[in-house]
């Protein structure tokens, strides 16, 4: 079964994350994000992946490869200029002979992929869109379908008093080829506002595909550090890297732990950190490789990437750290910062709640 992933945008909502590290790359559980995704189309029998590039290619095709280090076959297609999502499955149409599907190259689901393909064929649909529950419908465009599940109506941000269902697109999709022929070629062309209103003005099946598994997107910095506490609490299910050293405590090979820190799960520690003495570490929290955690520092709800030092006494609750950042001695980092990558803070500074910094060497 083939597959495409859309991984070309520039995830200007994630920054400063992505300036530069391409969304598809940011780490959860020190992983890439697309990893993970590949992981899970294999669990489904999705093996012959097509990825479709623009911003920031060189790291992802570099990671990837072929793909068979992942047990799949991996193709790249890099865009000129970006060329919307539907427009940049059009520009690979001659790699799409038979049914496929389509992911944004940001979510993270365990929607039952089978049962989808099942339920499109079943139907006779053309497309078949993933649907997922949202709490509050009005900030998104949703999507509304009969007693079957035949799409009516994309309805873009409804008032409170318009709100016929809160089920919104999750950004999967089961295509069959022909419809490929509706995208104009070389254009910057969406399925949300493209293809898809132009098939139901046709009258073509178009079908939503309900699902309560679990889902998100991590499209901005809250939402990333969401789906961390969600893995690490165990609201999805996932397995970790590294040896188990305790309830909720993974850490991977050669790390040095100090005998008096304090570590309290759910906590991932990749490879090779150094945990200084009466450092505290409280879950849910992530800490790269090769990262440096001083004594006496406090990190709660944090996820730190790799290349990380914190010196003595450093305060970080419920942030993202980027990777090679160095934070001063006695630093306060608050609840909701996010700071790029590269970045050096001074001894004593204290970030308040909410701060962004750009990374070092960004424009
Ligand atoms: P924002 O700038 O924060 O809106 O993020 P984004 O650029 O990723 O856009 P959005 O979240 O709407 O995109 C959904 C998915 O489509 C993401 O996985 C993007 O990488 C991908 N995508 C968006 N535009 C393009 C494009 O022009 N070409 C390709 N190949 N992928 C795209």
């Amino acid at each position: 079964m083939k597959a495409v992933i859309l991984v070309g945008g520039e995830g200007t909502r994630l920054r400063p994350l992505t300036y530069n590290t391409p969304k598809s790359m940011v780490p959860i559980m020190n992983r890439p994000f697309l990893e993970h995704m590949i992981g899970y189309l294999k669990e489904h029998g999705i093996d012959d992946i097509i990825l479709t590039l623009c911003y920031l290619p060189d790291p992802i095709q570099r990671y990837f490869g072929d793909g068979s280090k992942l047990g799949v076959r991996l193709s790249h297609v890099v865009e000129e200029c970006p060329l919307g999502t539907a427009g940049a499955v059009k520009n690979v149409e001659e790699c799409l002979n038979e049914t496929f599907f389509v992911f944004n190259g940001d979510i993270f689901t365990d929607i039952d992929l089978t049962a989808m393909m099942e339920f499109h064929r079943q139907r006779g649909s053309k497309v078949s869109i993933a649907l997922t529950p949202v709490d509050n419908p009005t900030i998104y465009g949703v999507v509304e379908t009969d007693a079957g599940g035949r799409v009516q109506r994309f309805i873009e941000k409804p008032s409170p008093d318009a709100v016929t269902t809160n089920m919104i697109n999750a950004g999967a999709y089961i295509v069959e080829p022909e419809v490929l022929s509706y995208i104009p070629r070389g254009q910057n062309f969406t399925f949300e506002q493209g293809l898809f209103p132009l098939l139901l003005e046709r009258g073509d099946p178009v079908y939503g595909y309900q699902s309560d598994a679990y889902w998100i997107d991590i499209g901005t910095p809250e939402k990333y550090l969401k789906l961390h506490h969600d893995v690490l609490m165990g609201k999805v299910k996932k397995s970790f890297h590294g040896e188990r050293l305790g309830e909720g405590i993974w850490v991977e090979g050669g790390c040095d732990i100090h005998h008096r820190a304090e570590l309290e799960g759910p906590i991932v520690i990749g490879r090779d950190s150094v945990i200084g003495s009466r450092a505290r570490l409280k879950g849910p929290a992530v800490i790269g490789r090769y990262c440096t955690i001083g004594t006496g520092s406090f990190i709660e709800g944090a996820i730190v990437w790799q290349n990380t030092r914190l010196g003595r006494g450093v305060l970080l609750k419920n942030c993202v750290v980027a990777e090679n950042v160095v934070i001063g001695d006695r630093c306060q980092v608050a609840e909701g910062c996010v700071l790029g990558g590269n970045l050096i803070i001074g001894p004593g500074e204290s970030l308040p709640q909410g701060t962004k910094l750009w990374p070092q060497n960004s424009a």
